[in-house]
């Protein structure tokens, strides 16, 4: 058993540890009280309220159409959920694309309102300057970089990064740990890009869809479990089929209300 299994609360700083006692940070995503309080109870180092919440809570397309107000309504629920998980909320796009100004104040409206120890921003090189007037502000800053979900129309679609060299993301990944960022987040990285900015930099690196290399990984709860198949990338591994367990129940429940077998006295109040 790892010695961190028995941290009560994990801080940013067992995250900046856990690189250099060469322990895996298993994050996941959650959106709501009730998921937040299993995958805490599961023993997970960090719980992301992502925009992917835009998709698997909401049913948008992508993740553009997450306002600031979503994202701290989502993740009060998830902090009243937690006990031992580092709590991060993800910034929708348009939040810290204006001004510095204003993204400042989306931020430390984030964290003030919401109870999140930290904000994630998508982007390299170009977030940097931000990045750095927050952490002199006390914000807590996870980076993004690699396939970054919010450029989906600037890509043109979701590319994975990385295939034609490293120098781009080796230079946003050294910008970020510069401004300093306490993780970076590599979504969609081939396997020997991940490798060596993990190698390179000093913070820890988050993987999804980026290889083995990573310092962590994370996964969106509802691909984990099984629940969400509108598109399933090729990174997702489940590890339950939740969904054939709901609809089994569903159709239980159901043949049991049409059948007068449900509810029966066990689940009635009566005045003897
Ligand atoms: O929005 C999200 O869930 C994310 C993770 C997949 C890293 O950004």
């Amino acid at each position: 058993m790892s010695k961190y299994s028995e941290i009560k609360k994990i801080t940013i700083n067992h995250l900046k540890r856990m690189k250099n006692d060469g322990e895996k940070i298993a994050c996941l995503t959650a959106y709501d009280y009730t998921s937040a309080k299993l995958v805490d109870a599961a023993g997970v180092d960090l719980v992301l309220v992502g925009d992917s919440l835009g998709m698997v809570i909401n049913g948008y397309e992508n993740t553009l159409y997450v306002t600031l107000d979503e994202i701290i309504y989502h993740t009060k629920a998830v902090k009243r959920g937690l006990k031992r998980a580092f709590l991060v909320a993800d910034m929708p796009f348009g939040t810290y694309h204006v001004s510095e100004e204003d993204a400042i104040k989306n931020c430390v409206r984030v964290i003030k309102e919401s109870g999140a120890e930290a904000v994630k921003l998508e982007g390299g090189k170009n977030v940097a300057s931000l990045i750095k007037k927050l952490v002199d502000r006390g914000i807590n800053v996870m980076g993004h970089i690699g396939l970054m979900p919010q450029y989906v129309h600037s890509m043109g679609g979701y590319k994975i990064q990385g295939r034609e060299g490293d120098e781009k993301l080796i230079e946003d990944a050294l910008a970020l740990e510069d401004a300093g960022v306490f993780a970076i987040v590599l979504e969609g990285v081939v396997a020997e890009v991940s490798k060596k900015i993990t190698e390179t930099v000093k913070v820890p690196t988050i993987g999804i869809g980026a290889g083995k290399d990573c310092d962590g990984q994370i996964l969106v709860f509802h691909d984990v479990f099984g629940m969400f198949d509108d598109f399933v990338p090729k990174f997702v591994k489940r590890y339950a089929d939740v969904k054939s367990v709901i609809l089994d129940g569903g159709k239980k429940y159901i043949e049991e209300v049409k059948n007068d077998v449900f509810p029966s006295k066990e689940h009635t109040f009566f005045r003897g």
